[in-house]
C-alpha cells in the first residue's frame, strides 16, 4: 500500500554538466511505474535541473524555516518551491553535525516547508558511539518525539533512518537491524499520530548501492532508500531504482 520511494541527495556535489546524469535517471524513473523516484540537489541546481528533466520529482537539501527575512545566506521553502522544488530533505545528520541543528531545528523546517506545499524527508539516525552505547533505539525514538510534526501524514511526509556511521563508509547494518529500527520507528510514529503513521514512508539511508539495494529495499517496513554517493550518476543509481521496482 505505501509506494516505494527511492531519493537521490547530491549533497554538495554536481555542476550545470552533471545534469547529464538526470537524463537517464528520469528515464528509468518512468520505467520503474510502481516507485516514486526523486532527487535533491544543491539549490543553485534545481531550476536548472526541473528545467532539464520536468517530469523528475527534484527537490532542496534542506531550507530555513521562516519564510524571509535577514537570514544571511539562508534560503526558504518558498524559494525552493518556487526554483521548481517538489520536496526537501531536513535534519540531516551532516547539517546537526556541521551546523548544529537539532531536531526542534528539523520539525521547524519540516513545518515551514509543508506550509509551503513542499513534500518534506526528516533525517534520524545515531551515531557510531550511540550505537555502540546500546543507545541507537532511544536516540532515534527521541529524534522523533521531537521533529515529527503532529500533522504529519503519508501525503506529504517520509521519514529517513540513516545511521549516521553507516553514511559514505561502505558499512550497513544487517537487515534484520535495519528492520527492527524501522519497526521501532513506526511504533513511534503511532504512538504520536496514530493511524496516519501506516502511510508515512520510512526510507533507508547510508551506504546504499546496487549490490546492496533489493536485500535493504526488501527488508520489512522498508519504504525505500535515501542514496548519497549512488545517485550522483545513472550507472550508479538506475540498478537501485531498478531494484525497487
Ligand atoms: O542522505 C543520503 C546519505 O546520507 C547517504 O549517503 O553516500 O552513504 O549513500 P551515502
Amino acid at each position: 500500500m505505501r509506494r516505494k520511494l527511492v531519493a537521490g541527495n547530491w549533497k554538495m556535489n554536481g555542476s550545470k554538466a552533471a545534469l547529464a546524469e538526470l537524463d537517464a535517471i528520469a528515464a528509468a524513473a518512468t520505467a520503474a511505474r510502481g516507485i516514486d523516484v526523486a532527487v535533491a540537489v544543491p539549490f543553485t541546481l534545481i531550476h536548472p535541473a526541473t528545467a532539464r528533466v520536468p517530469g523528475l520529482s527534484i527537490g532542496a537539501e534542506d531550507v530555513h524555516e521562516a519564510d524571509s527575512g535577514a537570514h544571511t545566506g539562508c534560503v526558504s521553502a518558498a524559494m525552493v518551491a518556487e526554483a521548481g522544488a517538489r520536496f526537501t530533505i531536513v535534519g540531516h545528520s551532516e547539517r546537526r553535525a556541521d551546523q548544529g541543528e537539532t531536531s526542534h531545528d528539523a520539525w521547524a523546517k519540516a513545518t515551514a516547508a509543508h506550509r509551503r506545499g513542499l513534500q518534506v524527508i526528516l533525517c534520524c539516525g545515531e551515531t557510531e558511539a550511540e550505537r555502540d552505547a546500546g543507545r541507537a533505539e532511544r536516540v532515534v525514538q527521541a529524534q522523533i518525539e521531537k521533529s515529527v510534526p503532529d500533522d504529519a501524514d503519508g501525503s506529504w511526509f517520509t521519514l529517513a533512518y540513516e545511521p549516521r556511521w553507516a553514511i559514505g563508509t561502505g558499512r550497513t547494518p544487517t537487515a534484520e537491524e535495519i528492520g527492527s529500527i524501522h519497526a521501532i520507528a513506526r511504533a513511534k510514529l503511532r504512538h504520536m499520530i496514530g493511524e496516519r503513521a501506516n502511510g508515512v514512508r520510512i526510507l533507508y539511508g547510508g551506504s546504499v548501492v546496487g549490490d546492496n539495494a533489493a536485500a535493504i529495499l526488501g527488508t520489512d517496513d522498508v519504504d525505500g532508500a535515501l542514496v548519497g554517493g549512488a545517485s550522483l550518476t545513472a550507472a550508479k543509481f538506475v540498478p537501485i531504482i531498478e531494484a525497487a521496482a
